[in-house]
């Protein structure tokens, strides 16, 4: 990867002439099955992009609970977009509760106007959506004339986990934000896709966010590099992920449902004591860990970690979470 990086041919993207992120746009825009793409230097850029482009000041948007586009994102939606959430009890959801949380053409409201999926959901432990559901919430979407954006950051997992195809799990969004940074190993950079016009606003908003990149060329040859030999091989985090769950059920003062184990992510609940010590007694023991709440650990497996490393690992998360009791 830095011997393609250093390798790459660039311009100014500023003014459209950096070759390996126009290469990088339009091998994006072929994979989702959209008919433009744009370079971001992160995810939270590519979804507050869309968000904006799709939504006014006061409008709203439908969206799964802990979504990474509103927990996570600095208040950037509401500061920069002036859109407020409605957000529905579940990671996933279905059109009738889509339907249920539309609220029609009254002055009174704020206009309801997007719908915006997670797939595959962080905070829900990295877990897909079931493809036919996505069609079915897209569909209501724009029945009732909103539109709907799909934060992908991970969908790539989501496609290698259901055996779908990242076109088929985008189709029927009329945005699609792509990490090339996470799972995929690149150092930075993310996309947001969609039509052509779409696109055209985005890049109008990217330059007034300051995503402007001159020489972006070296990092697109990164992402350019991490699509083609690194998106691959995430079903082996999968997999890994698996033998780190199943390696820790059973152990003491922790439980991991198995069930929701579906890709690269790990939730982790202690049972007595605090999350936050169990994961500095980790990386005093060189594992690396998150916490997303009082007493849930977030492990996370990917390309430079292999299967003996994930089960040395879990071996210390055991120890750490006995010794949290
Ligand atoms: C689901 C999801 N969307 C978007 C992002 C934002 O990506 P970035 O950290 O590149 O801004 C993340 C980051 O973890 C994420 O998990």
């Amino acid at each position: 990867m830095r011997t393609a990086m250093a390798q790459a041919e660039v311009g100014d993207d500023v003014y459209g002439e950096d070759p390996t992120v126009a290469r990088l746009e339009a091998l994006v825009a072929e994979l989702l099955g959209t008919e433009a793409a744009l370079f971001t230097p992160t995810g939270t850029m590519a979804n507050q992009l869309a968000l904006r482009a799709h939504t006014r000041p006061g409008d709203e948007v439908i969206i799964s609970r802990d979504a990474h586009c509103w927990r996570h994102e600095s208040g950037a939606l509401a500061a920069l977009a002036g859109a407020q959430t409605q957000q529905l009890a579940g990671y996933t959801f279905t059109a009738a509760e889509v339907r249920a949380a539309f609220k029609g053409d009254d002055p009174y409201v704020s206009p309801t106007r997007v719908v915006a999926v997670e797939n595959t959901h962080n905070m829900g432990g990295g877990i897909c959506w079931d493809p036919s559901a996505l069609a079915e919430v897209t569909a209501a979407a724009h029945e009732l004339g909103m539109v709907a954006h799909l934060d992908g950051a991970r969908l790539w997992n989501a496609a290698a986990a259901t055996r779908t195809s990242e076109r088929e799990l985008a189709r029927g969004f009329d945005s699609v934000s792509v990490c090339l940074s996470k799972g995929l190993g690149a150092p930075a950079g993310s996309l947001v896709a969609g039509s052509r016009d779409f696109i055209r606003r985005c890049h109008r908003l990217r330059k007034m966010h300051g995503g402007g990149m001159r020489q972006a060329g070296i990092l697109a040859a990164a992402g350019l590099h991490a699509l083609e030999h690194h998106r691959p091989r995430v079903a082996d985090d999968h997999a890994n992920a698996r033998a780190l769950a199943e390696a820790l059920a059973g152990a003491p003062n922790l439980t991991v449902d198995l069930a929701r184990v579906h890709t690269n992510i790990v939730m982790i609940d202690l049972v007595r004591g605090s999350a936050e010590a169990a994961v500095a007694r980790a990386r005093e023991r060189g594992v690396l860990l998150g916490t997303t709440g009082p007493q849930r650990i977030r492990a996370v497996t990917h390309l430079d970690v292999d299967r003996e490393a994930c089960l040395r690992a879990a071996k210390t998360i055991a120890e750490a979470a006995a010794e949290a009791a």
